[in-house]
């Protein structure tokens, strides 16, 4: 006997589960299938973001920065710290416990807001009358019927032709949020965004880290002047990047991993490392999905294909998150996933994805959104820009980090804020500002007329809209 719903979403990360809770609280009787085992077999909802991604990656940033922080930068506070030690396995520990609080608690969500939760693959089955059959193949397997379909099944790292992960000499993702010593050498391909932060990490745990990316411009989607600014701290921090390298064969050896490769110059060069993090960037999920038995089309990169607003081309068949076009974002997808429940429910669910926000979570923290001043000059559009650093931020001199700056662009006719830029302490929290501004359309005048605390760091996201008009009060 089949089970009944109104909505079935396949997959339980942040695209999925939201989706689910959204869904449900419009009235509807949602079911979430999701397949994640935890180390024990149990259920782990949440998905990549919460699993191997966004959370446990911040939870190690952050217990890194503070041994850091013990190191070498408690002595210039007065605070003498001595025989600083390491403790991988309590901290490895505690990012699991987090990612186990993560799992919990969006298990509590499901309860509260009685969202019907399956463990287990889900697959299509067959069109039906009314809906769709999807088969789950769990401990418990199940056949549930859905008038409405939402695929929320994300994406997997992708890995250097011909040489698998292994998790143990090779990583991934997973694999570089648990490696179980710190590797003397670590060699890392790909300097994005997982590359920089599991970089930062394992270089602040001590090890040596060498990033190669085969693009000649380092951080290309940020903003120019911003990603030199951030150079500089990777460079202080020991990061060895380099850019504009051609990756050749990698052989996997028992102790160790030998990349031969060819440098911006043309060299033939080889490095040699303990273990090597492959992070190129990560490729839609829809193994397992069984779109051939209903005809669900992906597109010519093996994403779901949706319109604008996340249709697929089966009426009823939505698709969110990782597993469609655009950025691979936690946000992004939270909010398709909201967007397309209210859909569902003869809403005007929207996502603008002009203002979806950047975040890096290195030291110093990168943020943006909007366009970048090479965007801008690339289209033609006149603009005015305004930079403020945190060298004249009386909170960042007191917190003892003065790293960065922010950067307003604004529209030289209109002043209309077109991109805001930042590299510096917190830029993760300060950039909702921006977003904010950016939703209501607000010019650089609106931010430089607004008042903001002092002392805080936001006094410089002001003094930078201040500075697109040249009057600076603090600088
Ligand atoms: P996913 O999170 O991938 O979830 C998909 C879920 O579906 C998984 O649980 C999977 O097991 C399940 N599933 C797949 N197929 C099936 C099936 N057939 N049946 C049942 N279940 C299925 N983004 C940010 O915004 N901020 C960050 O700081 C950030 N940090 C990151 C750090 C790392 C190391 C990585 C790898 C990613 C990071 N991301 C970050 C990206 C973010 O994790 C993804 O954009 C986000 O998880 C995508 O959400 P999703 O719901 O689309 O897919
Ligand atoms: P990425 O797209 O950020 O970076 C991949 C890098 O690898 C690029 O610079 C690319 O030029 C380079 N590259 C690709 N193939 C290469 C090759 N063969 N040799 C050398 N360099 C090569 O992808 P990444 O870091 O794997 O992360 C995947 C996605 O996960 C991100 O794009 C982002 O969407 C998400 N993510 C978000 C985070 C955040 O929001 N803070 C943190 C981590 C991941």
């Amino acid at each position: 006997m089949s089970k009944q719903f109104d909505v079935i979403v396949i997959g339980g990360g942040p695209g999925g589960y939201v989706a689910a809770i959204r869904a449900a609280q419009l009235g509807f009787n949602t079911a979430c299938i999701d397949a994640w085992k935890n180390g024990k077999g149990g259920p782990a909802p949440g998905g990549t973001c919460t699993n191997v991604g966004c959370i446990p990656s911040k939870a190690l940033l952050q217990s890194s920065e503070h041994y850091e922080m013990a190191r070498h930068h408690l002595a210039d506070h007065g605070v003498e710290v001595k025989g600083v030690d390491l403790d991988l396995a309590k901290m490895i520990g505690r990012k699991d416990a987090v990612v186990k609080q993560n799992n919990d608690g969006i298990l509590y969500l499901f309860k509260k807001n009685k969202v019907s939760f399956f463990h287990g693959r889900g697959a299509f089955a067959r069109a039906v009358d009314g809906g769709y059959e999807i088969q789950v193949d769990g401990d418990k397997p199940e056949t549930l019927v859905g008038k409405h379909v939402i695929v929320a099944t994300g994406s997997n790292a992708r890995a250097l032709p011909g040489v698998p992960f292994d998790e143990d000499k090779v990583l991934s993702n997973d694999g570089a949020l648990r490696i179980p010593a710190v590797p003397k050498k670590l060699g890392v391909i790909g300097a994005g965004v997982i590359g920089l932060e599991m970089g930062s990490v394992w270089r602040r745990l001590g090890a040596e880290v060498t990033i190669l990316e085969g693009l000649p411009t380092f951080l290309g989607a940020a903003d120019e002047q911003i990603a030199k600014e951030a150079r500089k701290s990777f460079d202080k921090l020991g990061l060895n990047i380099q850019l504009g390298v051609q990756v050749g064969e990698v052989q996997v050896g028992k102790k160790q991993v030998s990349i031969a490769y060819t440098d911006a110059q043309g060299a033939a060069k080889t490095l040699e490392v303990d273990r090597l993090i492959v992070s190129i960037g990560r490729v839609p999920n829809t193994t397992g999905l069984n779109v051939e038995a209903v005809g669900l089309q992906l597109d010519e990169r093996g994403f779901i294909a949706v319109d604008g607003e996340c249709r697929t081309n089966l009426p009823n068949v939505w698709a969110v998150g990782d597993v469609v076009r655009g950025p691979m974002l936690a946000h992004k997808s939270e909010e398709e996933g909201v967007a397309v429940a209210e859909r569902i429910a003869g809403q005007h669910g929207h996502v603008n994805f002009d203002t979806i926000p950047w975040v890096i979570y290195t030291t110093p923290e990168i943020a943006w959104v909007g366009r970048t001043e090479q965007q801008l000059k690339q289209q033609g559009v006149a603009y005015r820009a305004g930079t403020f650093p945190f060298l004249a931020n009386g909170r960042a001199r007191a917190l003892g980090d003065t790293t960065g700056m922010v950067k307003f662009l604004a529209d030289a006719a209109t002043d209309e804020i077109l991109g805001v830029h930042i590299v510096g302490p917190m830029a993760s929290e300060l950039i909702s500002e921006a977003v904010v501004a950016m939703e209501f359309k607000a010019s650089s005048e609106d931010i430089a007329r607004i008042c903001h605390a002092h002392p805080t760091l936001s006094e410089a996201v002001k003094e930078a809209a201040l500075a697109v008009d040249k009057r600076t009060l603090n600088f």
